[in-house]
């Protein structure tokens, strides 16, 4: 097929320049969409607070009550984020390549080399729950 540039007229080319010009803005609408869809995401968890006196693997946290003081982190890995399900000699291990973590968060044995993220929470009375953070 062959165009004949000499048959565009000056309206036909300015639809197709503002139609191109158009694209990044769409391009941005739709970003900004799915951003907003993604911010809707669960960024805090409610637990009741008799959760126990030692250490709950919970989905995304773990609950640790050491002399009654209360650390809740996240149980993504922070060797390749595989989840920590299981106490091993109080140790927090992680099945996957082996990564051991003290009750405090702290890496032990690799071959993870960051300690746990630790998540912030407080203590709703009235519901008698924790609010824990995962953001
Ligand atoms: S993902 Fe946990 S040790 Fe590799």
């Amino acid at each position: 097929m062959k165009i004949n540039y000499s048959k565009i007229t000056r309206k036909v080319f300015f639809n197709q320049i503002a139609v191109f010009l158009s694209i990044p803005f769409v391009y941005l609408a739709f970003k900004t969409i799915f951003r907003q869809k993604s911010n809707n995401t669960i960024k805090e968890v409610r637990l009741p607070l008799e959760l126990g006196k030692d250490v709950v693997f919970l989905n995304d946290i773990i609950y640790v009550n050491q002399n009654n003081e209360v650390r809740f982190y996240s149980s993504k890995c922070t060797h390749l984020g595989c989840k920590i399900n299981t106490l091993k000699n109080d140790y927090l291990a992680c099945g996957c390549h082996g990564s051991l973590f003290s009750l405090e968060g702290k890496v032990l044995n690799g071959p993870a080399s960051t300690n746990l993220k630790s998540l912030g929470y407080i203590i709703d009375t009235e519901t008698q729950e924790y609010i824990v953070k995962l953001g």
